[in-house]
């Protein structure tokens, strides 16, 4: 369900509030990401209750948003937290949340991280490597601590997605190859002081439009426990991963408690269901819940082509020049009609191209719809432009605003360096 609708007069509008009225009453210039709270709140109660009675840990993915008040938003439903870097892992402590209801992924978490998510008591330390093990342990033995760590398994499993989100294939950097998860189980046992295996996790990739690739890689985490029990090893979690997919365009798509019905299903066809159920969603919770609200700055007649030019451009909204993808671009002021413009950004690259759209006769601003997840995460301050600004919207009213620090400070950062 997106937060994104059209009042009767046309005017665009997130969480029930017109978009221009609300950057006015925020007294923010474009460009600006805008968050509905109540959708965030929605969403995460709706993944929280499709698990029933089923003992689980819906672990958020902060890497998708971490700004404070929607981390804080999540927290208030029950959530706990995915990380991937020290410094998310103090959001999510900051925004309230029990570092026992956080887990850790990264290929090659630094040495301070680990520290870190070892003194804290993570309720999961991923390893992703026999080697990324050994330094886990070596820093357990330092601090005098058992480390709680998660196998997290590359199941040598191909999704349709694009490839630089994709994780679990054979070739990618992700996760331990199934042939060295006896030894890694063994490595952790025979440490038993410094390392504790508490858990096995997985995660294939993002955008997926429905549950069976999921539920391939899921067996592979099922299989992958039951040959540990029969080897002796005693596990808490099962862990899932993200990826349920959001509708970028008008395609349906599954909705994550359909993911997390089958995930349930699965873990009872294969005798686990007395472990907890882990999974790490993020896009889905935020993607569709916020929006980029840009100006358009001039129209420009090409050669075969018309352009609209924003002020956000891809150090705003990376994922169209990252990843190729589309997000629906229409006018702030007025329905979209049938007329197509090139919307580009103004940054100094060809691949500040946000596609064709069918705008209509140019209005005065733009919304970018769907970027909640991935959107100001990713953003940059690439050709000396500011980081945007956020507002945040609750149940009609704006509660929040986090105002963009200005291009002089990047200005005086630069002289500085
Ligand atoms: C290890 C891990 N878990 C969870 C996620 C969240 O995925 P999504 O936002 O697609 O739900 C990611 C994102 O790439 C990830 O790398």
């Amino acid at each position: 369900m997106t937060s994104f609708a059209r009042d009767a007069r046309g005017y665009a509008c997130l969480g029930g509030m017109r978009l221009d009225e609300l950057l006015t009453q925020a007294e923010v210039a474009t460009p600006a990401y805008v968050y509905d709270l109540d959708g965030i709140r929605k969403a995460a109660t709706a993944l929280e209750q499709a698990f029933g009675t089923r003992d689980h840990l819906v672990a958020y993915a902060l890497k998708a948003n971490a700004a404070g008040s929607i981390v804080r938003t999540i927290r208030a439903c029950g959530v706990g937290a995915c990380l991937v870097s020290g410094a998310e892992l103090l959001v999510a402590e900051g925004a309230g949340i029990a570092p026992t209801r956080m887990v850790m992924n990264g290929v090659a978490k630094a040495d301070w991280e680990l520290d870190l998510a070892i003194s804290k008591g993570l309720y999961g330390i991923q390893a992703e490597s026999l080697e990324e093990l050994e330094r886990i342990a070596a820093r357990a033995r330092a601090q005098k601590r058992r480390a709680r760590v998660g196998l997290r398994i590359n199941p040598g499993v191909e999704i349709d997605s694009h490839s630089h989100i994709a994780t679990g294939h054979d070739a990618a950097k992700f996760g331990i190859p199934r042939d060295q998860l006896a030894t890694a189980f063994e490595r952790v046992a025979a440490s038993s002081d410094e390392l504790g295996c508490v858990g096995v996790s997985v995660h294939v990739g993002s955008m997926l439009t429905r549950p069976e690739p999921y539920l391939e890689s899921a067996t592979a985490v099922c299989e992958v426990i039951k040959e540990a029990e029969r080897a002796g090893h005693r596990l808490e979690y099962l862990n899932f991963g993200g990826g349920f997919g959001i509708q970028y365009d008008d395609q349906p798509i599954e909705a994550p408690a359909r993911f997390v019905e089958a995930a349930i299903g699965l873990s009872e066809r294969m005798g686990l269901s007395a472990l907890k159920l882990v999974v790490e969603p993020g896009r889905s919770m935020v993607g569709p819940h916020g929006v980029l609200v840009a100006r358009v700055v001039q129209h420009k007649q090409g050669k075969s082509r018309q352009w609209l030019m924003l002020d956000a451009g891809m150090n705003d909204l990376l994922r169209p020049a990252l990843y190729g993808a589309r997000h629906r671009i229409e006018p702030l002021e007025h329905a979209p009609g049938a007329l197509e413009w090139r919307v580009v950004g103004p940054i100094c690259e060809s691949s500040d191209d946000f596609g064709s759209h069918a705008i209509g006769e140019p209005s005065e601003h733009v919304v970018i719809r769907d970027v909640g997840a991935y959107g100001f995460s990713m953003a940059s301050e690439y050709n000396g432009r500011a980081l945007a600004s956020e507002v945040f919207v609750d149940a009609g009213k704006l509660v929040h605003v986090s105002k963009s620090p200005g291009y002089r400070a990047w200005v005086e950062r630069r002289l500085r360096a």
